[in-house]
């Protein structure tokens, strides 16, 4: 009898330190580059916007938010010669098999109009039984990608409800829809601290700093 000793799958390739200086942020979202800004501000961290450096957005040809979080950060990265971060998120609704998920903000059409992809989302779930529920999570992928090629990505979420009318107004896209598990108020009517404090990004971003802030 012989014993295959061989493992096939490779090392895991060590975390690398994200050193203080400059990063930029490849996404031209507002709301995004304010929250990532904030999340990066304890850090010694010094964040432009993809957008400020006349970066352009590539195309999102990925099939999964780690994807799409990989080839903008890369994209940036490529163009600048900085470290970039890049976030692909979006709201997956269970009755709806996930969607709109990496789609999320085409759902919005071309002018951002997320009222109407907050409405889309809504006749939907009056199309699917009620009994299939009204469960939903947001997803973040976060990517680091370094000049040279160097890769880590971190993804988070959390877990909610839809409500309908959409409540509140102090979030962005699909924030007045989703209440968080056991709260009482949407990410649209909780002040934006709060909601750093348990989203999707800030539960991604957690992961990040362990293993390349810490
Ligand atoms: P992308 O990652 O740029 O493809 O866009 C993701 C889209 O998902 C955003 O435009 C928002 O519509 C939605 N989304 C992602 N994160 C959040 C969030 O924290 N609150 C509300 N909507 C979000």
């Amino acid at each position: 009898m012989t014993i295959d000793l061989v493992d096939d799958d490779p090392p895991p390739v060590p975390h690398r330190r994200l050193a203080p200086g400059k990063l930029v942020i490849a996404s031209h979202n507002e709301g995004k580059v304010r929250e990532i800004r904030a999340l990066l501000a304890p850090f010694g961290i010094a964040p432009v916007s993809a957008a400020s450096l006349g970066i352009p957005e590539p195309e999102e040809t990925g099939t999964s938010f780690a994807a799409n979080a990989e080839l903008k950060a890369r994209f940036s990265a490529d163009l600048s010669g900085l470290v970039a971060l890049a976030d692909d998120s979006g709201l997956c609704v269970d009755a709806l098999h996930g969607d709109p998920g990496i789609y999320s903000a085409r759902w919005a059409g071309e002018t951002r109009d997320f009222g109407a992809a907050m409405r889309l989302v809504q006749d939907k779930l009056e199309a699917v039984p009620p009994e299939e529920g009204r469960d939903a999570h947001f997803v973040c992928a976060l990517t680091l990608c370094w000049p040279d090629g160097h890769v880590e990505t971190f993804e988070g979420r959390v877990d909610g409800t839809l409500v309908w009318p959409p409540r509140g107004d102090k979030g962005f896209g699909y924030d007045a829809m989703f209440l968080p598990i056991g709260g009482e108020r949407t990410f649209g009517e909780i002040e934006p601290d709060a909601k750093h404090a348990i989203s999707h990004r800030a539960d991604a971003f957690r992961k990040l700093v362990a293993a390349v802030l810490q």
